[in-house]
């Protein structure tokens, strides 16, 4: 198959935030404890911090991380989590019953952070807890000193505050699985108080309001309007989720299933400028796409998800990666990146073990699942200006389940084989890739105007024959990018052929 891609340095989408990089931190799991910190592992520092894991971090290259949940944070009482450690209460945690021991907490997770070169982003409690509590760990994390609060903080070894700029007004609370689960009313309304008292406390902080927990929600919209509707004036973004699945074992339909992610940030985008309308108002609420993967295998099975006895962090939603995964997973690289004026902060859900890029054994190795590369890469080349591409490629009809509580879902795509995301920087252009013909390799034309003549820098491609091939502790770099051969530039047209069911990334300067 034959396919073109055109633009030109001047025609752009707009700049990549930092914070688009994004990756997140969960007490779930092996996420925290066996993950990032494992305190006696032969790699952990005095702090209890894995090197092996912080390595890989700094190539994986997140920018700003999202802790402590997720769901868990619809149930945590921050106040636990601080303070000398054997004074700390271990509690059941609802939210993935298991035990959360405490020993680490938000002042651990700002060390964490710093040594990672990472900045956090912090969600409240808008479940069990309200706005007093989401105020008064404002206070504790962000005040010089001089209160209750802030002196706290110090008397616990932190002098300098924390300086945490963005906040979650809670997390998916449209959903029933949610502690304190709201309707758009009831959330709206606490969203707004909190808000207002946390910015009182902090004006330079941001603020997320909860959107949907997904775009196939029964109150998908109307919930987004709702909420926006109370919080528009406190609130600076709004949070989408998406996890893709392939449990109808359709290829094709799972390598399609990231155009949905364009459309749900389309819609999104739509209902927050509606709001905006209604209020003659100028101002743009941003998305935060603060939990978005690959995940199904490790989901809605009970047996996998919560261990009897209520262990501590135990081995739950360890799902390991595909190259299929990769594909997917590549594709909804490129959706973020090709929405960048509005999609302006992005959590990978989630960092180690939990629905992740970085697998570990306690107490032995870390490495790469296949969803790393793609990640990396982006984050990597993916800094600057996303230009306007115009792509000409023929497309495929696919069929994408998708499974809700009683209402099944088949969402109809029309597919093209090639998906693809220009960034530019002074020094040149970065393409992203991504081939979803199965059988066919693509012949790619590539017109890039107004930037003269370009030599390759950089040209990789990820691809596997077996679409099931995954890394593991025994076969760590079983897939991983290749050189890609065969890109030849002349002028401002550059020509490249791409391999079946690939990912592919061009760094021309
Ligand atoms: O990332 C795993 C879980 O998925 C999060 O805790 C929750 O917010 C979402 O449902």
């Amino acid at each position: 198959r034959k396919a073109s891609i055109t633009f030109d340095r001047a025609f752009a989408i707009g700049d990549t935030d930092p914070r688009l990089f994004g990756a997140f931190v969960e007490h779930l799991g092996r996420c925290v404890y066996g993950g990032i910190y494992e305190p006696g592992h032969p790699s952990a520092d005095k702090r209890g911090f894995r090197k092996d894991v912080l390595d890989l971090v700094k190539e994986l290259g997140p920018t700003i991380m999202r802790y402590p949940g997720g769901n868990f944070v619809s149930g945590y009482n921050w106040e636990d989590g601080v303070g000398p450690v054997k004074d700390r209460p271990a509690r059941l945690d609802l939210a993935w019953f298991t035990t959360e021991p405490n020993s680490f907490g938000t002042n651990e997770f700002i060390d964490w952070c710093r040594a990672a070169k990472i900045d956090p982003m912090l969600a409240v409690n808008l479940g069990t807890r309200d706005g007093d509590a989401a105020r008064n760990l404002v206070e504790y994390c962000n005040h010089p000193g001089g209160t209750a609060w802030s002196d706290l903080r110090i008397k616990h070894g932190w002098k300098k505050p924390h300086g945490v700029k963005f906040w979650c007004l809670g997390n998916e609370v449209d959903g029933p699985w949610q502690m304190e689960h709201k309707t758009a009313t009831e959330y709206g309304r606490v969203a707004h108080e909190a808000a207002k008292m946390m910015r009182w406390i902090d004006p330079s902080i941001e603020l997320a309001a909860c959107g949907s927990s997904g775009r196939n929600m029964p109150t998908y919209g109307r919930w987004e309007d709702e909420v926006l509707e109370h919080t528009f004036d406190q609130v600076e973004f709004i949070s989408l989720h998406t996890y893709f699945n392939n449990y109808a074992g359709d290829t094709k339909a799972f390598l399609a299933s990231p155009d949905l992610m364009d459309q749900f940030i389309e819609e999104v985008v739509a209902i927050s400028d509606a709001v905006a309308a209604r209020r003659r108002s100028d101002k743009r609420i941003m998305l935060s796409f603060d939990e978005w993967n690959v995940w199904y295998r490790t989901r809605r099975v009970r047996a996998d998800r919560v261990k009897e006895g209520w262990p501590v962090a135990p081995p739950i939603l360890e799902e390991i990666y595909s190259m299929e995964d990769a594909l997917v997973f590549g594709g909804a690289c490129i959706s973020l990146l090709n929405h960048a004026d509005r999609v302006k902060t992005a959590c990978l859900a989630q960092l180690v073990n939990v629905i992740a890029p970085i697998m570990t054994e306690t107490g032995g190795p870390a490495w790469r699942q296949t969803i790393f590369w793609p990640f990396a890469q982006m984050s990597r080349l993916g800094r600057g200006t996303v230009l306007k591409a115009i792509v000409k490629s023929e497309s495929y009809q696919a069929s994408y389940f998708d499974p809700r509580g009683k209402q099944d879902l088949y969402y109809p795509i029309d597919a093209p084989y090639l998906k693809a995301s220009v960034v530019s920087d002074d020094k040149g252009v970065s393409l992203f890739l991504l081939n979803r013909d199965l059988e066919g390799s693509l012949d790619v034309t590539v017109n890039a105007r107004g930037f003269g003549k370009l030599k390759v820098a950089e040209a990789t491609e990820l691809r596997h024959k077996d679409l099931k091939a995954v890394n593991s502790k025994k076969e760590p770099l079983k897939v991983k990018p290749a050189s890609l051969k065969g890109v030849s530039t002349k002028s401002d047209e550059i020509t490249l052929e791409l391999q079946p069911a690939s990912w592919n990334v061009i760094r021309l300067e």
